[in-house]
């Protein structure tokens, strides 16, 4: 039997993973702020919804409104998948604004009232709570969809103890990704819980490095990418150097 694998259809990850890769994966993406790696999420998301798949999107960092932003400004029209509920913000940011006893509006034009897409987390420092409703939609989304997690620091500084929230990504990895073949994509911000950092690796399939090239940091901020492991499939093993432009999302700038 042919394990399933997908492509991501995002120009730089295309050409590290010319086979694509298992659907069964955990992946990190790792790098320090303004790397890149929501803007990849975004990209991977947009990807996803355009060949039909269903996209759970974890916010931890910014309000599904926020985020919605950020897609426009990518040139990235997402406002109907959300509607449907094809792109589902699980959000886990606006509790911190409901502890205030503020009540945001969940966009600021109101066009997304009542939108299937956007589900509150009540409080995602409740581990089980949460593993319930990523389960649940997982389930749904069997052989089809992933699951995108931006950040993975972020929830790293809300729980009290990072052990629980480990033994939960390796929960999602064996029911989520290898059971509902449903991938895992989380990002992960370089400098903090470096500890916690290197048992993640080690428990993930897939890890993807992004930095700003060294070589010419002082004057530039150019940014790469690289695969440093994938489970599974080939991969290229060099740094592909790339940048953001709207319409187009993530392209190659030189190979
Ligand atoms: N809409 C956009 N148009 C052009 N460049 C963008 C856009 N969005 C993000 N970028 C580029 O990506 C960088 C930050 O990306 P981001 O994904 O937020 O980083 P990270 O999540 O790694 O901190 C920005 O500093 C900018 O260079
Ligand atoms: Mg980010």
């Amino acid at each position: 039997m042919e394990p399933e694998r997908f492509k991501f259809d995002v120009e730089p990850l295309d050409f590290l993973l010319p086979q694509g890769v298992l659907r069964s994966s955990l992946i990190g993406v790792f790098g320090e702020t303004g790397t890149g790696k929501s803007v990849l999420l975004n990209e991977i998301a947009y990807r996803a919804l355009e060949r039909g798949d269903r996209v759970l999107m974890v916010l931890l960092e910014d309000t599904p409104a926020s985020r919605l932003m950020n897609f426009s400004a990518l040139g990235f029209d997402v406002m109907d998948y959300v509607r449907r509920g094809d792109l589902e913000f699980l959000d886990c940011f606006s509790y911190r604004i409901r502890e205030r006893g503020i009540e945001l509006p969940e966009d600021l034009t109101g066009t997304l009232n009542g939108a299937k897409g956007i589900v509150s987390v009540e409080d995602p420092r409740n581990l089980d709570t949460f593993w319930d409703q990523i389960e649940r939609d997982a389930r749904n989304m069997r052989g089809r969809g992933m699951v995108l997690i931006d950040s993975l620091t972020e929830f790293l500084t809300i729980t009290p103890d990072p052990s629980p929230l480990l033994d939960l990504m390796k929960i999602m990895k064996a029911v989520v990704s290898k059971h509902y073949m449903v991938p895992i994509i989380y990002t992960f911000h370089f400098g903090f819980f470096d500890d916690f950092r290197y048992v993640l690796e080690v428990a993930s399939d897939g890890v993807l490095d992004l930095r700003f090239n060294p070589e010419v940091i002082k004057e530039l901020l150019i940014k790469q990418m690289r695969v440093r492991r994938m489970s599974g499939s080939r991969h290229r093993p060099d740094w592909v150097t790339f940048d953001v432009e709207p319409g187009k999302g993530l392209v190659i700038l030189r190979k």
